[in-house]
């Protein structure tokens, strides 16, 4: 089993960190395809909890070699920060590798991210203001700069001042906003190149080499099938691919390459940031969840929107990701509930509908058809097979494999490393 993709398939935060960590210790390398440090991956182990942003969940398991990949928006600040925490509490981060291609994130694509937010007003996408959207729209635009640049000044200091006469324009005439001195930038971006230095390798060479050894390979996807910039509820997005294809632009590995696709999908439903979101909850149902699931960003700190599973959303994950197995995360979360709708279909402008529609306009109207199922009270926490379950909770489990078309191989009953059910091997 070489070569596993790990996505996230609703709106994010759905346990990537937990489940990455868990498969960490059995894999050779964990590969960061696409975003940046917009994500937030907990991971906690025993009694100490590790909340990362940029770095591969892997990079906890000493025998792993945690990759960030060509796809990947790199802060440079950021990784420094999050290398040094981590060694601070004794995690040996030194066989980490970053792609040379990867783009790099620099204060002005921040300052872009911050300022257009403030500018779009009631409009607005609700960003981490990471400068993620900002540092992707360069280098579609062809003036990135890129991991690669910091070791060479001339190219460096060329590309800046390319990217900067454009940008000092906007930032000056529509934002009112003071330029951005190039010579500073680049000063800045210098500052850190030494320091990178070590880890800067052609990821892609690495990691196909690794496949063809038979060595074990896990993508982790950053955000979620819904926040992607072409599968996703558009223009409410990030602005890269977390959906199974952007393991293979973001890490220079063919599809024929990938063996099995794990989608991540929680118990019920969280989003944060603006967009439609069918099944969310405004009641005491949705404070319930917020509150039992410790649902606040980790990133941004913000509340996260709560609301009920939705099947049309598990359906079309397996879809577009092509998905092999799922994992459902916090079923414990649902504990103490009578009865837990779930969403089973939609209704559009009075008519039902199985599928996510590709209509904006018809997202935005549609309106979740529910069933009831019955709930459980039993702490379910103590679990460590699909046996030990309460009856309902097991059939709750099962009626979402049915409803959302792949197999459920593993389920969380708690954030903890061993506090999940394991019913089908991911790597055998
Ligand atoms: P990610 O972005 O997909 O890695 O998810 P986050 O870390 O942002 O959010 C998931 C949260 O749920 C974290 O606080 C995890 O520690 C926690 N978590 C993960 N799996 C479980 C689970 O099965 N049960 C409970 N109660 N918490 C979980
Ligand atoms: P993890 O990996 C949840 C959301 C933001 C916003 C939109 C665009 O922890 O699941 P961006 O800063 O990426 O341009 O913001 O995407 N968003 C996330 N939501 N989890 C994440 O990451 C997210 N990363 C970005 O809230 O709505
Ligand atoms: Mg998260």
């Amino acid at each position: 089993m070489p070569a596993l993709v790990l996505l996230g398939a609703q709106w994010g935060d759905e346990g990537k960190g937990k489940a990455t960590d868990l498969l960490g210790g059995s894999v050779d390398y964990v590969v960061r395809y696409q975003g940046g440090n917009n994500a937030g991956h907990t991971v906690v182990v025993g009694d100490q909890k590790y909340a990362l942003h940029l770095l591969p969940s892997g990079i906890l398991s000493p025998g792993c070699t945690p990759v960030i990949g060509n796809g990947v928006v790199v802060d440079p600040a950021v990784l420094l920060s999050e290398l040094s925490g981590l060694n601070e509490r004794g995690v040996d981060t030194s066989k980490l590798l970053v792609s040379g291609n990867a783009h790099l994130i620099t204060p002005y694509h921040t300052t872009v991210d911050k300022v257009t937010e403030r500018f779009l007003g009631k409009r607005k996408i609700g960003t981490t203001g990471r400068g993620i959207g900002p540092t992707y729209a360069d280098k579609i635009n062809r003036v990135g700069i890129r991991v690669q640049d910091l070791y060479d000044e001339s190219i460096l200091t060329q590309k800046v001042e390319a990217a900067l006469d454009f940008k000092n324009q906007i930032l000056a005439k529509l934002y009112n906003r003071r330029a951005i001195d190039p010579a500073k930038i680049v000063d800045e971006m210098l500052a850190y190149a030494d320091q990178i230095k070590p880890f800067v390798a052609d990821t892609t060479l690495i990691l196909n080499n690794a496949i063809d050894e038979g060595k074990v390979v896990l993508f982790e996807g950053g955000q979620g099938t819904l926040l992607d910039v072409d599968h996703g509820t558009y223009p409410f997005v990030t602005s890269s691919n977390p959906t199974a294809g952007g393991a293979c632009t973001g890490a220079g590995v063919g599809p024929t390459k990938i063996n099995r696709v794990i989608g991540i999908l929680k118990a019920y439903t969280t989003r944060v940031g603006a967009g439609p979101f069918p099944t969310e909850l405004f009641d005491k149902d949705g404070e319930a969840l917020r509150t039992i699931g410790g649902e606040r960003g980790v990133t941004t700190g913000r509340d996260r929107r709560c609301g009920w599973f939705d099947a049309v959303i598990a359906r079309y994950a397996t879809r577009v990701n092509g998905l092999t197995d799922f994992f459902l995360t916090k079923l414990d979360v649902l504990t103490g509930w009578e009865q837990i709708p779930v969403c089973v279909a939609y209704e559009i402008d009075g008519k039902r509908v199985e599928e996510l529609p590709y209509s904006q306009s018809d997202f935005h109207h549609a309106k979740p058809v529910y069933e009831m199922l019955p709930g459980w009270t039993e702490d379910i926490s103590k679990a460590k097979t699909f046996s030990e379950l309460p009856k309902n909770a097991q059939a709750y489990v099962k009626a979402l494999e049915e409803m959302s078309g792949a197999p459920i191989s593993a389920i969380g009953v708690g954030p903890g490393r061993d506090e999940t059910i394991e019913i089908n091997s991911f790597l055998s």
